[in-house]
């Protein structure tokens, strides 16, 4: 059985005493660094005046491309992102120099008397221009299982149509930043707030031309990543570090929040089109998409979500024939980025519009298309990945009972034919989210574990604590392997010489992959100190076990303590350490064909979301989201719940509210919270219900508690179709448009439409 156990961080956060970079005591002659950035989307350099600016009293120095030794590049898939431009800008918000002072006011101060000549190119902002214009950043994926050409042949409906689904920023309460330092010997430390301490290791080694073991990250934790600090973390690190290396001064680098909004990439916005092919009986045959997906200017991790997009192209439904095909789209847009779902949730969205499209036309409720269709033991998914321990259907079928949506359906009903001005409306919406890192070669963790001789525990790993409270779920699991208690562990800080070449903590894994390293290093310690104690007891080694900071025989308690094992252990020069490793077995993908079994297991649930429209106002609330989840056998439920609460209003922000817009010359309008609304209490829905799902577990899971971190982000999207009921309920001449966020104004006119 699993202990649970209180969030770790809960009293320091309570109390604002938690640490992030912004609350590091800095050290003496610290100086402060501040971007700056290019004011328009697209053009060639033609002069750049510091002049003004480096004269101004305070400002230490201005470090452009030619300060770099090593080289200009930050790219990680592909190399194609300058640390600051050197000719030409490719997004408003690109770096172009980094200026050092002696205070932020001064910093932005010299920021404002840089005067700059731009010749302007032509801009592109959407990612069907991109592609008309043949602007990609890689080249086009697509994923095929039988044919669909043959297969719509077959078929009694035939239904086309497309979709919109815009970005999303991440807002983060604790804006990007780092704090680094000089060491000795030419060796530099960076504070971060990453998800990838060893990815910002990786790029400072190269753009200062040094090796990576003279380059040392450490995280504390973060004030929320959401994927935004997954890949554009680096960037503000690695100039930092080029200003140490020059100077041999700390450098203290936290964007403001109007710099961090307009400089860094979001969730990339999907413009795509969709072909769906069903029989009389309701069954989906054949399913193709087009999905144009924009990157903005720079790869960053378009290439990798733009993957995971076809991997979740057909959500939780078993469709026999798929031609699902992906762009990367290069416009003139800050690099767009990992977020939450990773390009899972625009793919669920094409398909769940698809559905919806079809119902319309054929004249059927939705849910009787997406029940027909859900996927099943042993099917296939198009990548080849035979689907096992599938709980589609159970989630499904427990939701609709376990809240009676029968007598939902009822209730709207009346309440609508009573109702002219306020209208309701209903949806459901299953998921099926892969876990594992869709690049095989990221699939592994390492965790270093020490036992102090006072029997005090330090536990280091890969993981980095975000607020998902990854770090309470390591302590769980030392906690339980080692038998004592967790007030005895100790999670020491992310860092890169304890614990090396990790991958960034994301695609939900992180406690899947640290929780394992965690639990071999911890099952090799305790195999030593069961030894110690069965010599000490002077009993069989089989009966030894460790619980509430004794040692059990045969299950009973002894009066040995684990100090006491602890100190015998120190006297027989036993190592009180170990390091290990932990690799997902099983998984793989072969890109040459499209093909394998990428993930080590799926999330499942469903959602009922109801809704209430305000048929004057084109405002609407949410009435209830009602959610069996899958979460395994959860081993932390507080959290795990704080997980799906989180990510469900995220969800349901990206769908609803949340609006990016840049205007044709690629300007963030939407660049402050006054014009970029995300859910607030007011706005979340007034009851959520969340049943989990009876399950054996999963073995593959960390105590077979399934990864939670991004797929109930995906009941979000259940909101857009509830109100695409309820509008057409008012309005039947309301023709269904897929174009999210689905805003009041966007209701309004759907409203009264004719
Ligand atoms: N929860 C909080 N509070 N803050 C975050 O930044 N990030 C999400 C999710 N939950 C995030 C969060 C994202 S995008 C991912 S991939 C996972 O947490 C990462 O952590 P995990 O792998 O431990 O689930
Ligand atoms: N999910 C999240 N982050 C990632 C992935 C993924 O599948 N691949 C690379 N970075
Ligand atoms: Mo999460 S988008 O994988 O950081």
């Amino acid at each position: 059985m699993t202990k649970t156990m209180k969030n770790i961080d809960s009293i320091g956060h309570l109390r604002g005493e938690s640490l992030f970079v912004d609350d590091i005591i800095t050290k003496q002659n610290t100086l402060y660094g501040l971007v700056f950035d290019s004011p328009i989307a697209h053009g060639k350099i033609v002069n750049v005046d510091y002049s003004k600016a480096e004269i101004l009293e305070g400002v230490v120095k201005i470090f452009t491309y030619k300060d770099i030794l090593g080289v200009n590049q930050i790219g990680g898939i592909i190399a194609d992102e300058e640390l600051w431009a050197e000719k030409e800008v490719h997004f408003a918000g690109q770096p172009i120099a980094f200026i050092v002072a002696d205070s932020e006011a001064i910093a932005k101060k010299a920021r404002s008397l840089i005067n700059i000549k731009i010749k302007e190119l032509p801009i592109i902002t959407s990612a069907k221009e991109a592609k008309e214009k043949g602007s990609f950043i890689n080249a086009p994926r697509s994923f095929r299982s039988g044919s669909t050409k043959e297969s719509f042949d077959q078929c009694d409906y035939i239904i086309e149509g497309e979709t919109f689904s815009n970005g999303q920023e991440h807002l983060y309460l604790e804006t990007q930043g780092c704090y680094a330092y000089p060491m000795e010997n030419g060796n530099i430390k960076i504070t971060s707030s990453t998800q990838g301490p060893t990815q910002i290791q990786i790029a400072t080694s190269k753009v200062l031309g040094v090796s990576m073991h003279k380059i040392e990250v450490d995280v504390i934790r973060l004030g929320g990543g959401f994927g935004g600090k997954e890949d554009q973390a680096t960037a503000w690190a690695v100039m930092s570090a080029v200003a140490v290396q020059h100077l041999k001064k700390p450098i203290k680098h936290v964007l403001n929040r109007h710099d961090d909004i307009r400089m860094t990439g979001k969730r990339h916005p999907y413009e795509s089109t969709f072909k769906i092919g069903l029989t009389k009986n309701l069954k989906i045959q054949a399913f193709e998409a087009e999905f144009l997906q924009n990157s903005g200017a720079a790869a960053d991790l378009s290439p990798a979500i733009a993957e995971r997009t076809l991997f979740h192209a057909t959500n939780s439904y078993f469709i026999p024939n798929v031609k699902t095909t992906v762009y990367s789209c290069k416009t003139n847009l800050p690099p767009n980025t990992a977020f939450r779902g990773f390009g899972g949730p625009q793919g669920m969205f094409v398909i769940e519009s698809a559905i919806a499209q079809a119902a319309d036309e054929i004249g059927v409720n939705k849910r009787y298309i997406q029940e027909a269709n859900l996927i099943a033991e042993n099917d296939k998914f198009s990548y080849g990945q035979i689907a096992t321990k599938v709980e589609a259907g159970n989630s499904w079928t427990s939701a609709k009972e376990k809240f009676d949506l029968k007598k939902l359906e009822k209730d709207i009903l009346n309440f609508n034919a009573e109702n002219s001005r306020f209208k309701k409306g209903v949806s459901l919406m299953p998921i099926a989210f892969g876990i594992s890192f869709t690049n095989t070669p990221m699939n592994h963790a390492r965790a270093l574990v020490h036992i102090y001789q006072d029997g005090s525990v330090g536990l280091s790993t890969g993981a980095v604590e975000m607020g998902q409270s990854v770090n309470t779920k390591m302590i769980q699991v030392a906690s339980q392997t080692l038998g004592i208690s967790s007030s005895k562990i100790k999670l020491e800080t992310t860092n890169t010489t304890r614990v090396a070449n990790t991958s960034p903590s994301a695609a939900s894994a992180t406690a899947d992959l640290n929780g394992n390293a965690v639990l071999k290093a911890c099952k090799l310690l305790m195999e030593r100190l069961r030894k110690i104690s069965s010599k000490m007891l002077s009993v069989d080694l089989d009966s030894i076990s460790f619980e509430n900071d004794f040692v059990l025989i045969k299950n009973k308690r002894s009066d040995l303590s684990w100090e006491k094992v602890v100190a015998q252990a120190m006297l027989e020069r036993v190592a009180l350490t170990e390091n290990s490793h932990y690799a997902t077995p099983q998984i793989n993908f072969d890109k040459t064909k499209e093909k394998g079994h990428p993930f080590s297991y799926h999330v499942y649930g469903t959602a009922i979301t109801s809704v209430t429209v305000d048929c004057l106002r084109g405002t609407y609330k949410i009435d209830a989201v009602q959610i069996v989840h899958d979460f395994g056998k959860s081993m932390n439920y507080g959290i795990d719940l704080g997980q799906v609460e989180g990510a469900l209003a995220q969800g349901i922000g990206w769908m609803t509210m949340e609006e990016i817009v840049y205007n044709k010359k690629g300007q963030l309008m939407s660049n402050a919270l006054s014009s970029y609304k995300i859910p607030d209490i007011l706005s979340v829905p007034k009851k959520v219900d969340v049943i989990p799902l009876e399950t054996k577990g999963n073995e593959m899971a960390i105590l077979k508690s399934k990864a939670v971190g991004e797929p109930p982000l995906m009941y979000g999207i259940g909101t857009y179709f509830a109100i695409q009921n309820a509008v057409k309920e008012f309005n039947p001449n309301y023709k269904l448009k897929f174009h999210s966020p689905f805003t009041p104004e966007k209701v309004l006119m759907g409203l009264y439409e004719s």
